[in-house]
């Protein structure tokens, strides 16, 4: 049987919950024409949501067509721009002939080159010269308004790990041809998300960058647990188990609502119930998970030095004056100099994240190791 618990893939159907109001706020944003830009850290959610609002706004608004572009190994503008070009003339123009023939006509300047694989309806590329879209990248960069407004549909054009566009040759004049070009567009609408919330903040917060206020800027929380409750609940009674409201509850407040790792531990808890979850199975599906992973948190914690080892263990212990004499004492950490290095160091290998709030894990199960193992060697 199936599991009703996904990770690692993009939750949907059933194996998606909540966001009621980040979806709304995500449609409403579209359907206005506004701009969005969604940042979180890794793994809660953000490729998952925006799927939902494109399948449900598909699926219910007339015209509106999505295309998702991964800039996750996108390198170079050049890059950018081909990829650009091939997912909205594959969303715009499903038949290949109509794909080609509109090339020719929506292009002056440059010549696309187009190669087709076995399946001309997913399998093809663009190759573009570099020359010439260097000399008139509005072609490309009108393309999603031009074919919008040609084809009456409104292409809402996602860009996931944005952030990756900080890596480009000249990353300043890059933003300022996008946001000179994507300002104008009234048709199309673009979602922009990644999970460098520091390197995201300053692409669109900061006054002196182009990209500053260029859309509705949203954190995306975690999911509260009276949502997962009913969610795990839901999940084992449609394949025909059951778990006990405090059984979910505890699944939840152990991966500390983080969407991937509640999802994760759900599975494995599912898996390792006969038929109502006991006790016993959620004790020994924790137990699963941590063997699973020992030796890549073995690994994490042989990289790091002492300072940063007994920082985290200061964090595991509920500490939050990490500069105080007493705790700087107890937890051998030097001088509060060192303090900042450290929490840097440990946010740059993403082991641990720093809010306004608070100071977390990024990895709940690597906490719960490094606590449980780790701390009691
Ligand atoms: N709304 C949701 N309901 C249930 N589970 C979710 C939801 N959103 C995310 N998840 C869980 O979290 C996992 C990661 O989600 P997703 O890939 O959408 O996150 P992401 O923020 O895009 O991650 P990345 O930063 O790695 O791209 C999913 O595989 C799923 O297990
Ligand atoms: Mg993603």
């Amino acid at each position: 049987m199936n599991s009703p618990f996904i990770y690692g893939k993009i939750a949907s159907g059933e194996a998606f919950t909540d966001r009621k109001p980040e979806q709304k706020r995500l449609s409403d944003n579209i359907a206005s024409g506004i701009n969005s830009i969604l940042i979180s850290p890794r793994r809660w959610g953000k490729s998952s949501l925006v799927a939902r609002v494109g399948q449900t706004l598909q699926r219910n608004t007339p015209g509106v067509r999505f295309c998702f572009l991964d800039l996750f190994n996108v390198r170079n503008e050049q890059e950018f721009y081909s990829h650009l070009t091939k997912e909205v003339m594959r969303v715009s123009f499903p038949k290949w002939k109509e794909r080609i023939e509109s090339a020719k006509h929506f292009f002056k300047q440059i010549t696309p080159k187009f190669s087709v694989g076995i399946d001309p309806g997913s399998d093809f590329s663009v190759s573009l010269n570099w020359e010439e879209v260097r000399k008139s990248p509005e072609e490309v960069l009108n393309l999603p308004e031009i074919v919008s407004k040609e084809r009456k549909i409104r292409l809402v054009v996602c860009l996931d790990e944005f952030q990756n566009i900080g890596f480009f040759d000249n990353p300043l004049t890059f933003q300022k041809k996008l946001r000179a070009h994507w300002q104008h567009h009234k048709l199309a609408t673009y979602c922009l998300y990644g999970s460098k919330r520091h390197m995201m903040t300053e692409l669109f917060e900061n006054k002196s960058m182009p990209l500053y206020k260029f859309g509705d800027v949203l954190f995306l929380e975690k999911i509260p647990e009276t949502y997962w409750v009913s969610f795990i609940k839901s999940g084992f009674k449609r394949t025909g188990k059951s778990i006990s409201e405090n059984l979910a509850l505890q699944i939840a407040r152990q991966m500390e609502n983080h969407p991937y790792f509640v999802q994760q531990l759900a599975h494995t808890v599912w898996s390792a119930t006969k038929k109502t979850c006991t006790e016993q199975e959620y004790r020994f599906s924790i137990e699963t998970l941590l063997t699973q992973y020992a030796i890549l948190f073995q690994r994490e914690v042989d990289g790091l030095t002492n300072l940063q080892i007994n920082f985290l263990k200061a964090l595991c212990s509920n500490v939050t004056q990490f500069s105080a004499a007493e705790t700087l004492h107890a937890y051998r950490l030097g001088t509060s100099g060192n303090v900042n290095r450290i929490k840097e160091s440990l946010v740059n290998k993403e082991i641990i994240d720093i809010t306004p709030q608070h100071i977390e894990f990024i990895d709940p199960l690597f906490k719960l190791w490094f606590s449980t193992v780790y701390m009691k060697q």
